[in-house]
């Protein structure tokens, strides 16, 4: 142990709130979400810049049971309530990058017809809405986005936001594809 980390671990022991030494905590995320939370896999969401209070509130959720995950349910269990409002902060303070995915312009007018009826008074016409309790969809990874909507509408999954599952059950379900591609290809 170098003598600072010697010293930070001792500070902690003594000082009233643990300091969370976030940087090694962070990169335990990258193989799955990439560096600074911009995904290069395209079922893994991108996570850097999504709202503080987003963020931190779907990992409680899925600490506490109270929603449905394949993966991310397991990887928070092991954290404490401090170190998830610390990663929140840390990918929050990242910048959003869009990875804008190309589609064939058919999917993507008929995309852009369904998220203009059903979701932009959220979302934003492209899904850069920057409300605290809204992620951005704007070149989210589009294959991601198809999987969770999938969750959202199945009443076997625990998706506890109401006004997204009433949302997504008012969308047919042939037009989740196209808005996740057209989502997917926003670039802001
Ligand atoms: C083994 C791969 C893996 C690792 C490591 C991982 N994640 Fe995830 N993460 C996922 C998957 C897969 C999802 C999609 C939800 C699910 O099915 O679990 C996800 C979803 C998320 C989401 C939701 C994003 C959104 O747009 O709603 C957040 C937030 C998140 N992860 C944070 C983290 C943080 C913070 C870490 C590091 C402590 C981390 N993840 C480590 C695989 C991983
Ligand atoms: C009433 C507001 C509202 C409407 C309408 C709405 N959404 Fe959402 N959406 C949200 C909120 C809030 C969340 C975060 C929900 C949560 O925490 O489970 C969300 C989450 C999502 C996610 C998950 C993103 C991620 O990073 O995991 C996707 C994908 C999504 N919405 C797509 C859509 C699509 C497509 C439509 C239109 C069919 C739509 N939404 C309509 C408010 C809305």
């Amino acid at each position: 142990m170098r003598k600072g980390t010697v010293a930070a671990v001792l500070f902690c022991l003594a000082g009233p709130a643990a300091a969370i030494d976030i940087e090694p905590l962070a990169r335990t995320c990258n193989n799955c979400h990439g560096v600074d939370g911009v995904s290069v896999g395209t079922t893994m969401p991108s996570i850097g810049g999504l709202p503080k209070d987003y963020l931190s509130r779907v990992m409680k959720e899925w600490k506490y049971d109270k929603r449905a995950a394949a993966t991310m349910n397991r990887i928070v269990k092991g954290l404490s309530d401090d170190e998830i409002d610390a990663l929140a902060a840390h990918f929050a303070a990242r910048r959003w990058r869009p990875v804008a995915q190309k589609v064939a312009a058919a999917g993507l007018s008929k995309g852009r017809a369904a998220v203009r009826d059903n979701c932009a008074d959220c979302h934003g016409a492209t899904g850069n809405d920057p409300d605290i309790g809204t992620p951005r969809l704007d070149g989210q990874w589009a294959d991601y986005m198809a999987l969770e909507l999938e969750k959202y509408r199945d009443p076997e999954f625990v998706m506890p936001h109401r006004k997204m599952n009433k949302a997504i059950r008012q969308l047919e379900a042939g037009d989740f594809r196209p808005v996740s591609d057209y989502f997917g290809a926003q670039h802001k």
